[in-house]
């Protein structure tokens, strides 16, 4: 339980002095995945993760591309060629950000202004490198992450409307200018994809409604997917574009 401070009016008249060592009460226990955890260090001697640093990759692209089980596919192939990795998402990958995922992706919160939304992504993104992503790196792991800074100008920018270079230079900060190594985005046309995406269980969503992203006009999604298309033309060094249209095993093969 978080203690409040106590408050002059206090029953013994005492002004609290404060937390000698400051910092937050609540302690959670460590997870199987965390960074810093047994989980996913894979016997990485810390010297040589050091040495070695790690490789970024992301992965992108509109609703219902299929990212999530490409991502988990490539996070096995990975681990089964000896190398370490972390599988991690946006939003979300850390508690806090995945408070942040219940926040932007209810329908409940359809008033959300979209600053407001965006700021939202940014500060689980801030979280998410902090807490997790530059761990894992500086520890010589392979981070997959499912969406990331790129999402919120092709969802943000390309979608919403709202200012470019706003949204990058606010990316920078939450991500202390650390950009992917390599970003693939699946591409799908986008009413299948979204069809595809309303009618996959998830947690947190409603099958067959969708949840409050999901629920945009298709102009939204298909301004999305132009973003996604600038973005690689763009920055063709970066940036992988693989056609998700495909039967899964074989685009498996193809990433
Ligand atoms: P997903 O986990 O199913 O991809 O859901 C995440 C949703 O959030 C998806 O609709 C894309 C959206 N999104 C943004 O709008 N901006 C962002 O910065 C990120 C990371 C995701």
């Amino acid at each position: 339980m978080l203690r409040q401070p106590r408050q002059k009016d206090d029953a013994d008249g005492a002004v609290f002095p404060g937390y000698p060592e400051g910092g937050c009460r609540l302690r959670r226990p460590r997870q199987k995945n965390d960074a810093d955890g047994a989980g996913v260090v894979h016997g990485v001697p810390a010297i040589m993760s050091r040495v070695l640093g790690g490789y970024f990759i992301t992965l992108e692209g509109p609703e219902g591309s299929g990212k999530t089980t490409q991502a988990h596919r490539l996070e096995a192939r990975l681990r089964e060629a000896g190398v370490p990795v972390l599988y991690t998402r946006e939003p979300g990958g850390t508690q806090i950000g995945d408070r942040i995922r219940q926040m932007l992706l209810d329908p409940g919160s359809c008033g959300l202004d979209a600053h407001a939304e965006f700021l939202l992504y940014a500060a689980g993104r801030a979280q998410h490198m902090a807490e997790k992503i530059t761990p894992a790196l500086d520890r010589g792991l392979t981070v997959i992450s499912d969406r990331f800074m790129d999402a919120s100008i092709a969802y943000q920018n390309y979608g919403r409307g709202l200012d470019k270079d706003a949204l990058r230079g606010i990316n920078a900060f939450a991500t202390h200018k650390r950009i992917p190594d390599l970003t693939v985005i699946l591409m799908i046309p986008v009413a299948e994809g979204l069809k595809r995406a309303i009618n996959t269980p998830k947690e947190g969503h409603v099958t067959g409604v969708g949840d409050r992203i999901e629920q945009e006009t298709i102009e939204f999604h298909q301004r999305v997917a132009d973003g996604y298309r600038a973005l690689a033309a763009a920055e063709p060094d970066r940036f992988v574009t693989i056609d998700a249209a495909v039967p899964l095993a074989e685009l498996t093969d193809t990433i």
